[in-house]
């Protein structure tokens, strides 16, 4: 199949449409920039899933998003966008680089949701950006860097009380959005434990709570279960709530 652009994630490739595209998840994973590589089994065919439902749900809530449908396992069609070169990361509780660039200690609650973008620019490791940054560097106007920040914290508020419903703690999470030709500002890219922070609700041990990538990051092992566990309450959330 053509190829318009692979990521560490996922192929995207043209479809008979022009303001439509195919998006093909991969078993690849990637961490701290691609200095450490594997395979995760089954992990494309399970974030398509959980990205699928995520943004079904994100849709019913008035937030719009790039997704269509899913003719295949694995694979999403999308609305073609411009993606913004730009990282959005929401955090309710400390974790990861938050912690180790500020000292805040893992676990601590928010006292309200920290929203943060970074540069999506491999070279230059997507490095935490200000908002003058992205002004100087003409990443984004002001009033589009307003509506990202209300549209993040909207989302995180939703993905929040979903993931609660499913026994999961929303951590943190990664967005991206991007402009389609009537410059609508849309979610797109992904959202499944490959960009989110999920700690299982049930556990209280830091290393057995973690459902989501940070098992393949610290070498927790048991991949491939957290997220097919991540799957399976979903499903059968969305199933709860659709009957
Ligand atoms: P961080 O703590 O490493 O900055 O990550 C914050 C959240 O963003 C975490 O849920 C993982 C996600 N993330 C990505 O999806 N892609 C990335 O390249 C990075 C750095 C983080």
């Amino acid at each position: 199949m053509e190829k318009l652009y692979e990521g560490k994630a996922k192929i995207i490739s043209p479809s008979d449409d022009p303001k439509i595209l195919l998006s093909q998840f991969k078993d690849d994973a990637t961490a701290y920039n691609a200095q450490k590589r594997g395979t995760i089994a089954q992990k494309g065919e399970m974030n398509c899933r959980i990205s699928g439902a995520l943004f079904q749900m994100l849709e019913k809530q008035g937030i719009a998003t790039h997704y269509i449908d899913e003719p295949a396992p694995g694979q999403m069609r999308i609305k073609a966008v411009t993606i913004l070169p730009l990282e959005v990361v929401v955090r309710n509780i400390a974790a990861g680089s938050l912690c180790r660039q500020t000292g805040l200690e893992q676990g601590t609650v928010l006292p309200f949701p920290l929203v943060e973008f970074y540069y999506k620019n491999d070279e230059l490791g997507d490095p935490l950006l200000t908002r003058d940054r992205i002004l100087i560097l003409n990443l984004s106007s002001l009033n589009q860097l307003e509506q990202l920040q209300s549209k993040a914290l909207a989302i995180n508020t939703h993905l929040k009380t979903f993931f609660s419903r499913c026994g999961i703690t929303l951590v943190d999470f990664k967005l991206e959005f991007g402009l389609d030709a009537e410059q609508n500002l849309l979610l797109a890219d992904e959202i499944s434990p490959d960009t989110c922070r999920l700690w299982d609700q049930s556990q209280t041990d830091p290393k057995a709570r973690v459902m989501d990538k940070d098992r393949f990051r610290q070498d927790l092992g048991d991949v491939e279960t957290a997220y097919q566990e991540v799957q399976a309450r979903i499903l059968s959330q969305l199933e709860t709530t659709s009957s």
